[in-house]
């Protein structure tokens, strides 16, 4: 077999102005079911995540709080943001914060090259400015409301308050040097997806790209330009960074050829920042752009993105705490295709919870180790030497077709596709146990062999779904495969044959279901509340 190339997949690092809500969790999910799959399949794989805390708005942030930006960001990053990676059960391999010396130090060295190598200067900036996005802004991104708070005064149309207009000395990256190379580049069809996220950021550059301005000195909480200690670095320039300096940019050279260059999972709202000054910067200091840079949908509340600064986020525990985190990271990696947006509600998940977690595969789960436990005392029947019937090979031959789908869907990032091939297999086992019968089969000793080839292709498929579930569903994966009798944990289980798996070990019935039943009341109550 060809080596696979590794697979270093990073998420965007958040804001730690305000504590995560289910968008963030949407994004630590989408990754970190991906980098699960590649694990489990033996690719080298590294996950990183991290905060983003340097810039205007954890500035204002931590003084409208009365305490030191440093102290702000220690605790909003120890109270809620590493806290949602067990709430969503992420397996990350790496958590990166901007003021993690190693960042710092790499973000100077690098900034430095640029700056040896001609490709930043001084200049003078005059223009807008929105401290939400902390990003500058053109006149045609604004709005001007007619009522309201704002009324008269130039809004961001995304965070819908007034922008800054800023006059600044400021040193200056050479970006427009690099517009050809750069839709060049877009025109590799998967650098940029999905196709609307890839058309309007070729739109955006064929407009014509100008310098960007990449230091600030009326606050200094940030990184300082090592050439002139009077400037920080502009916030997104010293954020893009995480991405190379947590994989040891300039520190760690044969640990950054090993992992580099990543894949980019972002939300659309930043795919800008990430397919275009990115891969800039990148160029100018001669390294590999990254390998595809995914901008993924946005959750909705009434419309609207939801998000931190219109207080409409939903905290990722509120789910968990009744539903569980393999339930939440089944839902919206299965409910929402991935690239569009879509709108949470408490109803579709509690129908979907029902309905595909408990009744298809949990029930299906309880059903088969219970029947090898009562029939074969635990033992999985060999069946090497029987002749099966045509459903049971029809049922092996679904197994190695939707583990080639899920793999291929994989391959492309549709996560929800992945899960609807696995699914398939779930109903398709479903209605095999009905029309097999075991528990008929079992009333006379005539129909023995015909019993031990059901209960063993049963127990097969069943096992082959913890395995490619695993990286969806990690707990209940492992508890099916601890009654399963597995060897060793699922996770060693190569998710790429899962038709592989025969099972030799003691079946025993599981304790609790996999996805026990809600009382409707305990489901509705966060969202009534
Ligand atoms: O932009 N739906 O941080 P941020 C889906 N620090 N995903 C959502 C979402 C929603 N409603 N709201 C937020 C920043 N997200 C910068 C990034 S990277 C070098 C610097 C997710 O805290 C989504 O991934 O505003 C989005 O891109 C990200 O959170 C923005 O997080
Ligand atoms: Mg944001």
């Amino acid at each position: 077999m060809p080596a696979r190339d590794p697979f270093y997949i990073a998420t965007p690092i958040f804001y730690v102005n305000d504590v995560p809500h289910i968008g963030h969790a949407y994004t630590e999910v989408s990754a970190d079911a991906l980098a699960r799959w590649h694990r489990q399949g033996g690719d080298d794989t590294w996950l990183l995540t991290g905060t983003d805390e340097h810039g205007e708005k954890i500035l204002r942030t931590a003084r409208a709080n009365g305490v030191t930006p440093k102290e702000w960001t220690d605790r909003l990053v120890e109270s809620a943001w590493t806290p949602l990676l067990e709430t969503v059960d992420i397996a990350n391999d790496d958590f990166i914060r901007t003021t993690d010396e190693r960042h710092e130090t790499a973000v100077s060295r690098f900034i430095q090259k640029l700056y040896d190598d001609g490709h930043i200067y001084a200049g003078e900036y005059e223009g807008y400015y929105c401290v939400g996005c902390e990003e500058y802004k053109q006149k045609d991104e604004l709005v001007e409301p007619t009522e309201g708070e704002f009324a008269g005064q130039l809004v961001c149309a995304i965070h819908s308050r007034p922008v800054e207009i800023l006059k600044e000395k400021n040193y200056f990256f050479r970006m427009s040097a690099f517009q050809d190379r750069l839709l060049d580049l877009y025109s590799r069809p998967d650098f940029i997806q999905p196709e609307s996220v890839r058309n309007e950021i070729v739109s955006f550059v064929r407009q014509g790209l100008s310098d960007l301005s990449i230091s600030r000195s009326s606050f200094d909480w940030g990184i300082r330009v090592p050439w002139d200690e009077s400037h920080v670095i502009y916030v997104w320039v010293d954020a893009l960074l995480n991405y190379i300096s947590a994989i040891g940019y300039g520190t760690d050279d044969e640990n950054f050829a090993r992992r580099w260059p990543a894949v980019q999972l972002v939300g659309k709202d930043i795919a800008r920042f990430h397919a275009v000054i990115w891969p800039a910067m990148l160029m100018a200091a001669d390294l590999p752009v990254p390998k595809r840079v995914f901008g993924h949908g946005w959750l909705l509340v009434g419309g609207e993105k939801m998000s931190k600064s219109k207080l409409t986020g939903i905290a990722p525990h509120q789910i968990t705490d009744t539903f569980g985190s393999d339930a939440f990271r089944y839902y919206f990696l299965r409910a929402i295709t991935f690239g569009q947006d879509g709108s949470f509600s408490w109803e579709d998940l509690s129908a979907r919870y029902q309905a595909e977690l408990a009744n298809g595969f949990g029930n299906l789960a309880s059903r088969v180790t219970a029947m090898i436990t009562r029939y074969r005392e635990g033992r999985i029947p060999d069946v090497s030497t029987v002749e099966l019937a045509e459903a049971d090979g029809a049922i092996l031959a679904t197994i190695e077709r939707v583990n080639a789908a899920a793999d291929q869907a994989i391959e492309r990032l549709a996560l929800g596709d992945a899960l609807a091939a696995i699914w398939e297999l779930v109903d398709e086992l479903n209605g095999y146990i009905t029309e097999q019968e075991p528990w008929a089969l079992s009333k006379d000793e005539a129909n023995a062999e015909r019993l031990d080839a059901v209960l063993a292709t049963a127990a097969r498929g069943v096992g082959a779904l913890a395995v490619l579930l695993s990286p969806f569903t990690p707990k209940a994966s492992a508890k099916l495969w601890a009654a399963l009798g597995g060897e060793g944990t699922v996770q060693e289980s190569d998710i790429r044959d899962a038709l592989n798996w025969r099972g030799s070990g003691q079946v025993t019935p599981l304790e609790s279901p996999l996805f026990p039943r809600i009382e409707v009341e305990a489901a509705s109550a966060p969202g009534a509340a």
